[in-house]
This record gives structure tokens, sequence and C-alpha cells, in this order.
């Protein structure tokens, strides 16, 4: 056994965090220590393009990343965990695509990457020699094949076109919703080949002029529960997965009951509580909303999950300190009791990012932010921000996209 200084169910000394940025080109490594709540600066590396979205697989050691770049890429990463060393980030390879993606993930078998944005949805291999991208394999279109040639494959078509992609292992589904049309497009995987199969188009629940704008999904791990946010009206829809559709159930607003201007907001994104070993089963669901302009604070909100994923009666609305602007993505991280084999019960860090720098909030940083939530009716507090005020220019980051724990 190599000698380390990790105990096993220990809680690290610090936990890592990889981000991407609207306006600095670069990925950003962060180390947050939770003993001394502060973030800092490991490592900074060009990325070719601002605006990252990020995914990584399951061990961590590789990152797989989206860009505003043009002409339009994706990129793969490795994270270098030298025994007791501080972590590396290495460029592995970057692939042209089609068009801009806002969206990228890495399904189980861990064989192949899914992205989506704008125009298309486009199907990679994972190259199991290096874990950087292998050959493209293929092209989903959300516009009439005959107009791809001339569609906008800029970030702007991610306002009209596809915006993300899902998958349910359980039930090997994917769901791509597309803010333009109301609809989730579902599919069917072949888990050898990696192909999806088109099999049903969801409208919005809301009737044909909804308006909606659906814009991330997720999927309760058992298969049998859907989560869209709309980005338009500020709703959380859930659907049950059939083999063959979905099925609206229920909806939760994002705002809190008292919300006279829904056009103050831009529903944003979705998470499910991660498993644990003493929590098989998502306990809640985070959202976030932005604020249209730096005078409208954003919202994260809580909703109670039942057993089987439904809603159940509890939700809690925080206003965020910003409005977030482009941002207000999210990771959470289960929270183990610094010093203490025993996870406590439902408390998470969040990881929040942000995009507005008109205000800064007491914990600093308009990048990234590091939350605590500690359960029902406890609160949410601001626990860390990065950059803090006085980074140097080199190190400064204009704009936190998305970041995600590493560790
Ligand atoms: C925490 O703070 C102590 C005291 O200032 C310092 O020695 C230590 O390096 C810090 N640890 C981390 C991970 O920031
Ligand atoms: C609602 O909010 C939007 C965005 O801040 C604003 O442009 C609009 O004037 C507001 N409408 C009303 C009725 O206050």
């Amino acid at each position: 056994m190599p000698n380390t200084t990790t105990v096993a169910g220990a809680s690290p000394t610090v936990h890592h965090i990889l981000s991407g940025s609207f306006r600095s080109l670069s990925l950003f490594l962060l180390a947050f220590s939770p003993l001394n709540r502060t973030l800092s600066l490991v490592q900074k590396v060009d990325a070719f393009g601002p605006h990252q979205y990020l995914a990584t697989n399951p061990r961590k050691d590789r990152v797989y990343t989206t860009s505003w770049a043009l002409p339009p890429v994706l990129s793969s990463w490795e994270i270098e965990r030298p025994d007791g060393g501080a972590r590396r980030v290495n460029h592995i390879n970057s692939v042209p695509i089609t068009a801009t993606s806002s969206y990228i993930t890495i399904p189980p078998p861990f064989t192949h990457a899914y992205s989506a944005g704008g125009p298309t949805g486009e199907v990679h291999i994972i190259d199991p020699a290096t874990g950087g991208f292998g050959a493209k394999l293929q092209q989903i279109v959300f516009v009439p094949e005959d107009e791809l040639e001339t569609a906008d494959k800029t970030r702007v078509a991610l306002r009209y076109g596809s915006h993300a992609v899902e998958f349910s292992p359980a039930t090997g589904h994917a769901f791509i919703p597309v803010l333009g049309t109301d609809s989730i497009e579902m599919y069917t995987r072949d888990i050898r080949t990696g192909l999806l199969s088109h099999i049903y188009t969801s409208p919005s629940p809301r009737g044909p002029n909804a308006h909606d704008g659906p814009r991330h999904v997720k999927i309760h791990p058992n298969g049998k529960i859907l989560y869209s946010v709309t980005e338009h009206t500020n709703f959380v829809d859930a659907y049950t997965i059939t083999p063959t559709s979905l099925t609206y159930v229920a909806s939760r607003s994002l705002l809190p009951a008292n919300t006279l201007n829904m056009s103050q907001f831009r529903g944003d994104t979705l998470l499910l509580t991660p498993a644990t070993p003493h929590k098989p089963t998502p306990l809640a669901l985070f959202a976030t909303t932005r604020g249209a302009t730096t005078s409208d604070k954003g919202w994260l909100s809580v909703f109670s999950l039942d057993a089987d994923g439904l809603f159940a009666d509890t939700e809690e609305h925080h206003e965020t300190s910003t409005s977030g602007g482009k941002a207000h993505a999210l990771d959470l991280l289960p929270k183990s009791e610094e010093g203490s084999a025993s996870p406590s019960s439902d408390s998470v860090w969040i990881l929040l990012t942000d995009d507005d720098d008109s205000t800064t909030s007491p914990a600093g940083g308009n990048g990234v932010r590091v939350l605590e939530w500690n359960g029902w009716g406890k609160g949410l507090s601001e626990v860390a921000g990065w950059p803090a005020p006085g980074t140097s220019k080199e190190q400064w980051m204009a704009g936190g996209s998305h970041a995600i724990w590493l560790d």
C-alpha cells in the first residue's frame, strides 16, 4: 500500500473545483477549505474560448467542456492527481462541432459524449486510450436538414434552439429540451453503438402558445421522473417517463408566491441532491433563476421530493445576492461533518456561479461562490467567494459560467 495521508471516510482538507468563465477564456482550478471557509486559485489554464459548460466522468479525472469559441469546438481535459501532490489540469484534445454547444454529458457506460446546443446535438466516441474525444458518430438536427447550412450556429441560436441533453441510465432514454419549440425531445439509445433514435416530442404542458422555453432537464435515478426548468415562465415541471413518452404530472414555481412580474426572471438550471451511502435517493431538487437586469436579484429554490421522486410538501426560496447575470449554474456536494466519520443528515455545499459584478456579496467573489444548506428551515448562507477583492489581473475571473466539484 502506498503511504498516503488520506484516511478512508475522513474529510479532505480541501475540496477541488473546476470552473469555466464567461469572459476570461480560461478554466480555473480552485481549492475550497471547509475549515478555513476560503477559496483559492490552484491553476488557471487557457480554455480556447469563453463560457464553458463542464461534465466529468465518475472518477473525476477527465473533464469535457463546451465553449462559445468560433469555429465551435468541444475540449477534453485530464485532471492529474499525483499522490500527495497538487492537482493539475492538462488539455487532451479539442474536436470541431457543427454548432456552438451549451451542454455536454457522459452517461454510463462512459463510452460516448453527448453535446447539444442551437441547431445540432452531436455524439462523439470517448477515446479509450486517452479519455479524450474520438470520432464524431452522429449529428441530430433541430432545423429542417436543408436549412442547416444557413442556420445560425453561434451562441445566439442557444436562445431558441436545443439547450441541453440528459440521460436516464435506468431506462436507456435521452432527453433534449428545445427552447424555441417549447418541447422536450425523447430518444432511445443503443447502448452498444451509442446512437440515438428519436421516439417522441413532448409539448409544453401549458399549451401550444406557452412560450415556456424548457432549458435544462434532470432525471431521477429511479428512471421514473423527469424534471424540466423553463427559462421564460420560471417553472420546474415534473413528468413521468413511460417507455415511449413523457406524461406531465405537476409544476412548482421557481419564484416565491408573492412575485408579481415574471419577466424579471430567467429560469436557469436544476440539480438533484447526490446519492450518498446513507441517502441513496435524492431528498431534494435545487433550482435557480436569474434576475433579468442587475437590479433584479435571482432565486435559489429547494423542493422536497417523496420516495418516488414526486414533489412533496416543502419548498424554500432563497434570494441570491446578485442577479447572477447569465450564470447561476449549480453543483452540489454532500457535506460531511469535518473531522467525523458520520455524514451529516441533509447538508450540502453548493457551488453557485455568478456573472454580475454590479454588487459584491459580503463573501466576495463574483465568479464562484460556495454556499451551505443545512436542511429544511435552516436557511442558506454564503461561505466563500472567488475572486477575492484585490486578486491580481492575471488571476482574475471575469464571470463564472459553470463550476463543478472534483472531490
Ligand atoms: C487554513 O488556515 C491556516 C491558518 O491560517 C493555514 O495554515 C492553512 O494553510 C489553511 N488551509 C487551507 C487549506 O487553506
Ligand atoms: C417587469 O420586469 C421587466 C424586467 O425587469 C421590466 O422590463 C418590465 O417593465 C416589468 N413590468 C412591470 C409591469 O413592472
